[in-house]
């Protein structure tokens, strides 16, 4: 049985009883989903390798693939990492608590379950005030991934994680809809150059201008193993398969259009993922607005949740613009080419 709890009003009565009885499942060895502001994650207590064994279990996640150790207060960094690099405390300083996670140098007490037998550890502290309040009042560093199945679509709402991991965990913590919408920037601090593995929502240019020095991306789709372990794994992806068509709007559309006609399927079959700026230029098909082209953040924050609409609705094929610009919207893509199987049809 897994309990659900309604955290959404912090104010109310029972908020503090189902925070203690969270933390209460986590000291005894067991799994609970909570909201952070990226994601919602499925924690265990990162001490215990039996409790984060059973995270891999309820997500069907590769035992390779570790996980993400959560902390309440970033100077709590000392309990998962021996002597992090200054580097970490600037960005820690500059972006705790938030979306960022840092790779640093493992501390024993951490179970190896939690890190995929890796020296290092991935730390982050979340800008989710039920978040910190769990990891508090279980008083230990909580290890979390994503709360999904392993492959789909990560959850933003506690609704998402109640459809791929009922009868699976202990309890589910609805915190509401979270904010961000995709997970935190991975950074890796190990080696002597930083190196972002997975972006996210802080940009590589906030991060460059904290550090003073320009940053690199790891290629983690490209030839070789892939230094986050996670990123050679299928990600995010809905149940039909998705095709992403990369052009000006007016081109877009014109050959989703065609695409879509062509196909025979009728419109209840086919998704289509735009923005409040191009949804109009439609004919056919289930058309979805994921947001504000001018307000990456907001597509950022609906992404996972129209892809698993489309799942709902039970379409046969989906169709997703593309994003393009300065901001978010290389992470945004960043998920949606994995979520595609890097299907991209390029115009022009
Ligand atoms: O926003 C987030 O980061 C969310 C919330 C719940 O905090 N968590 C999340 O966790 O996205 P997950 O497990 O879905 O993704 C963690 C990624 C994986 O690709 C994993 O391989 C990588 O982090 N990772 C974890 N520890 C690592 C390490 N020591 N070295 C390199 N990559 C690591
Ligand atoms: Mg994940």
């Amino acid at each position: 049985m897994t309990a659900l709890v309604n955290c959404i009003d912090s104010g109310s009565q029972t908020f503090i009883d189902y925070i203690n009885q969270a933390a209460d499942i986590i000291k005894k060895g067991g799994v609970v989903a909570f909201p952070t502001e990226t994601v919602y994650g499925l924690g265990a207590s990162a001490y215990n390798g039996d409790a984060v064994r059973k995270i891999f279990i309820a997500k069907n996640r590769p035992v390779d693939n570790p996980l993400i150790i959560h902390i309440d207060d970033p100077d709590k960094l000392g309990e998962c990492s021996t002597a992090p690099p200054p580097m970490t405390w600037a960005l820690a300083n500059a972006f705790w608590p938030g979306p960022l996670t840092i790779i640093v140098n493992k501390a024993p007490e951490i179970a190896p379950e939690a890190t995929g037998r890796l020296n290092t550890a991935a730390v982050r502290c979340p800008d989710n005030h039920i978040a910190r309040a769990l990891i508090n009042a279980a008083g230990v560093p909580i290890a979390a991934p994503s709360a999904n199945s392993s492959g789909r679509p990560s959850p933003t709402s506690a609704a998402h994680v109640l459809t791929d991991l009922d009868g699976k965990i202990d309890m589910i913590i609805d915190g509401g809809e979270c904010s961000g919408g995709i997970e935190s920037t991975i950074i890796d601090l190990t080696a002597e150059n930083p190196v972002i593995l997975r972006p996210g929502l802080i940009t590589a240019k906030q991060i460059e201008n904290v550090l003073g020095r320009p940053v690199a991306f790891s290629k983690g789709h490209t030839a070789g193993e892939p230094k986050a372990p996670g990123l050679k794994y299928p990600h995010y992806a809905p149940l039909a398969p998705l095709t992403i068509v990369d052009g000006s709007p007016v081109e877009t559309a014109a050959y989703i259009n065609g695409a879509a006609e062509a196909s025979g399927l009728p419109d209840e079959s086919i998704g289509i993922l735009a923005t409040d700026e191009t949804a109009g230029l439609y004919r056919r098909g289930v058309v979805i607005s994921a947001g504000s082209s001018k307000d990456p953040a907001s597509v950022a924050r609906s992404l996972y949740g129209v892809l698993r609409r489309f799942d709902v609705l039970g379409v046969a094929v989906i169709y997703s613009e593309a994003f393009h610009g300065p901001g978010l919207e290389s992470s945004i893509m960043n998920r949606l080419e994995k979520a595609a199987g890097y299907h991209i049809v390029t115009l022009g």
